[in-house]
């Protein structure tokens, strides 16, 4: 096709054409064949097609429609989102938040404290952020408030044993942002990789396709608890390398999500050596560092610590290491994820680089700044002796000991039934086990179109209303199927679901 003008006929350019005369929406500037092919590759199954057919059943339930449906509630097990699920927000925390919010509540500090049950500590702690903030409606610095930043370091110092910098602090909108951030900045062309561990959580692989550079899986060993195995990940690398791939960071979720594997200390430094030896930035997701059943969480921060101190380090091979780790408000036994806060660390980048993920945040001008209040008091809750110590306490370990309770619960479950196999919980908030399906329904599948396990859990929402995520979202190896659920849905009778569900689907095409 072509116009013709005072220069004659011209063909018109291809982008017109499409805009012109896009079969989809003539009349509109944008269609499925012109935005961003990134975004259209881009894969996040957390909230793929189950999870919108679930939230059909619950608006369907709540109209009172869903009187055929052979299931009378929606349990929402397919993502990690604790208050959705009935957590009940630790107090300490949504006291101060209201305060913040609204500081004109700190002038009647007689009804806070006799008729509200605020304690003093709560008090001060609003008056401390509110000097540190101003006001939570205006924007804090890019980097977020210094306070908030001196807090965190603390913290990581209490954690850890070993100091921390404020300047190397990021207060960020959840650890999303974060990785965003520190992924936009890394990627630099097509040819850019990043190690990820397979299964992981789809935001590595999501971000990675959002900017257009590549995904370089290394596997996870399942039989031995979802171990991260370094063999396999400088495997992974050197093959990427043949192909001419520039492997420029590795990623490690401890613990781990789907998995719930929690790294122990010597892992973290095979990791590290490898970093140091293939200068490989170390991204450490480790936002489910309170998730932990078994064992205790060690940061990556403190092994790289240990590392720089130790007799290895002679010839100062881990002084450049470039580690960030991040962690969030939305996970562990404080869950508020709806209020998008974080923070990443940053050691050993160079400053010119450090200087442009600076700029690059400074662009998004600052992180929701109730949500950087949350990150303080996270980093800084009620301790002995303080007035609010005891119910925070009580309402800490109140969480934890039911997630933990449940996580074992949903295990001797999935132990129980039929072609299941399930790593014993370690941590975080999922279990993801092996599903074994006999070959008819691998077939019927097949008709459908679908991948064996996203069948499965079709299957499963249509027959029980529990929504769970296949395997295929997280990645698996080839020839395995799994799906992972979280253990956040309060009560058993929802477990009881499962291998109800489960039996009758083997029977049926056994
Ligand atoms: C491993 C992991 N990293 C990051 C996130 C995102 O956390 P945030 O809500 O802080 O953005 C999640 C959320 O489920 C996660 O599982």
């Amino acid at each position: 096709m072509s116009i013709s003008g005072p220069l004659g006929s011209l063909p018109i350019p291809n982008f017109i054409h499409k805009r012109l005369f896009s079969q989809s929406s003539s009349n509109r500037s944008l269609n499925i064949n012109n935005i961003n092919p990134h975004v259209k590759e881009a894969k996040y199954a957390v909230r793929g097609e189950l999870a919108i057919k679930s939230e059909q059943y619950r608006a369907q339930l709540a109209k009172g429609e869903g009187k055929d449906l052979p299931f009378d509630s929606v349990i929402s097990a397919n993502i990690g989102n604790p208050q959705q699920l009935d957590q009940k927000p630790i107090t300490f925390f949504r006291q101060v938040a209201s305060l913040v919010e609204n500081p004109q509540l700190l002038e009647k500090e007689e009804v806070l404290k006799n008729g509200l049950g605020y304690k003093s500590d709560v008090i001060e702690r609003a008056k401390k952020l509110l000097k540190d903030v101003k006001s939570v409606g205006a924007y804090s610095q890019s980097q977020g408030a210094p306070g908030i930043r001196q807090s965190v370091a603390d913290f990581i110092e209490r954690r850890d044993g070993y100091s921390a910098d404020p300047q190397n602090i990021y207060l960020c909108g959840g650890a999303s942002a974060g990785v965003n951030a520190l992924m936009s900045v890394l990627c630099a062309s097509p040819q850019t990789g990043v190690l990820v561990p397979i299964p992981q959580y789809p935001l590595y692989t999501a971000t990675l396709s959002l900017l257009n550079a590549q995904m370089v899986p290394y596997y996870l060993k399942e039989e031995s608890q979802w171990s991260t195995d370094v063999g396999g990940m400088r495997t992974a690398l050197k093959e990427a390398q043949k192909k001419g791939i520039d492997v420029r960071a590795v990623v490690v979720i401890n613990p781990g999500n789907p998995t719930g594997a929690s790294l122990a200390a010597d892992h973290i430094s095979s990791v590290l050596e490898l970093a140091a030896e293939e200068k490989l930035v170390v991204l450490a997701d480790e936002v489910y560092q309170t998730n932990v059943f078994e064992g205790k969480f060690q940061s990556f921060k403190k092994s790289l610590r240990e590392l720089q101190s130790s007799e290895k380090n002679k010839g100062g091979k881990f002084d450049y290491i470039e580690l960030a780790s991040l962690h969030s408000i939305s996970k562990g036994m404080v869950g508020e994820c709806g209020h998008r806060g974080g923070y990443y660390e940053m050691v050993g980048f160079d400053p010119e680089v450090v200087a442009q993920i600076y700029k690059f945040v400074s662009i998004m001008l600052c992180p929701p700044v109730v949500g950087q209040c949350l990150v303080e008091t996270m980093v800084n809750p009620p301790v002995e002796g303080d007035p609010s110590y005891p119910l925070y306490r009580e309402e800490y370990d109140t969480i934890f000991q039911n997630l933990k309770q449940r996580a074992f619960a949903l295990y001797n479950a999935f132990k129980e039934m039929e072609g299941v196999e399930c790593q014993p919980p370690q941590g975080s908030m999922y279990l993801y086990p092996t599903i074994n399906l006999p070959q008819k329904a691998i077939e019927a599948a097949k008709k459908e179109g679908k991948n064996p396990d996203d069948f499965y859990c079709l299957s499963l929402l249509d027959a029980t209303g529990i929504c769970i995520v296949p395997g295929s979202g997280f990645g698996q190896k080839e020839g395995t199927l799994h799906f992972r659920t979280t253990f956040l849905a309060p009560g058993t009778d929802w477990v009881s679901r499962i291998t109800e569900f489960h039996r009758k689907f083997l029977d049926e095409y056994r």
